[in-house]
């Protein structure tokens, strides 16, 4: 397995790849990589004959108050696990690399960006958008790889990848969870023992509200109500959002009708932690 750390070098050796006529798939990280990104890593091996992993803590997707310089972050460690994955190029380049001057140039996408995680992280979608645009420009990919992790975020690359006519397939990955159920997130390592047992209430929430609807439940706000009374019993808790939206448009259902997706965004002291599931008669 190939680190490169420069935007040329990488396109060099991806042009002679692609020569060869062989099919590049790209999975975009932000490191600190855990069986989650192993499970994209994996499926694009499956999938492609070059598989590209980019690792960048990409300044422009956080807020000012938010954990930039404290992201965990480990190159070494990623490689190998990475490499153990079936990834052949890591590309690690450096924030000059990616953003040598004051970017004037965003890609921004209206409506959905605004919703959900948008609303407490204004500018978030602004900086995901623009990262993923210019790896996806600069490795040009037959498939890139987004989890289902972050529901939204997945529904936004799509919609992007759509409206500006990206030649690229999006590919959705199912959530990759711990033993008892709590979704695998590099920030999963900021939360004390407590607050890591704590956590377990998000999956809770979600096993419920799939066998209520399971029972006939389509209520949003019956949902709402119970995930919300669920979440209270637990002190130091605070709740960003508990959504019940359309799967595509992100915007909120009253009525569930076939299918809606559910997202939660909850504070265990402080670090937000995010999941989510579908709820779907079509299981
Ligand atoms: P990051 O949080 O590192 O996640 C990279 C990819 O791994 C995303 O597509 C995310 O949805 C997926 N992922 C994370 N945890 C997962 C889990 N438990 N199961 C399945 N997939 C999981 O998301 C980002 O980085 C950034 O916003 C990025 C797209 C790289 C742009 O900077």
């Amino acid at each position: 397995m190939k680190m490169i750390r420069t935007i040329m070098e990488l396109r060099q050796t991806l042009a002679a790849v692609r020569s060869e006529g062989r099919q590049i798939g790209l999975v975009p990280t932000m490191g600190f990589l855990h069986d989650g990104h192993l499970s994209l890593i994996r499926r694009a091996a499956e999938e492609n004959s070059l598989v590209v992993v980019s690792i960048f803590v990409n300044p422009l997707q956080f807020g000012p108050q938010e954990d930039y310089a404290a992201y965990p972050r480990d190159l070494p460690r990623d490689c190998s696990l990475a490499e153990s994955a079936g990834a052949d190029i890591v590309f690690a380049p450096e924030v000059e690399e990616m953003y040598p001057q004051a970017s004037l140039t965003y890609v921004e996408i209206a409506v959905l960006g605004d919703e959900l995680c948008g609303r407490s992280r204004p500018g978030h979608f602004r900086g995901v958008c623009t990262v993923v645009s210019k790896l996806l420009h600069i490795v040009q990919p037959e498939r890139a790889y987004f989890g289902r992790k972050d529901a939204q975020q997945l529904a936004i690359i799509q919609r992007m990848a759509e409206d500006l006519n990206f030649p690229v397939q999006i590919v959705p990955v199912p959530i990759c969870r711990e033993p008892d159920g709590l979704a695998m997130s590099s920030r999963n390592s900021y939360l004390s023992p407590e607050e890591r047992s704590q956590a377990r209430v998000l999956f809770r929430a979600l096993r419920e509200s799939e066998q209520a609807f399971a029972a006939g439940e389509r209520e949003s706000r019956v949902f709402q109500a119970r995930i919300k009374e669920l979440i209270e019993q637990i002190p130091g808790t605070q709740i960003d959002y508990i959504e019940i939206c359309a799967t595509q448009t992100l915007q909120p259902v009253e009525q569930i009708d076939h299918q809606a997706l559910l997202a939660l965004a909850v504070r265990f002291g402080r670090t937000r932690l995010i999941d989510n599931c579908l709820l779907t008669e079509e299981k």
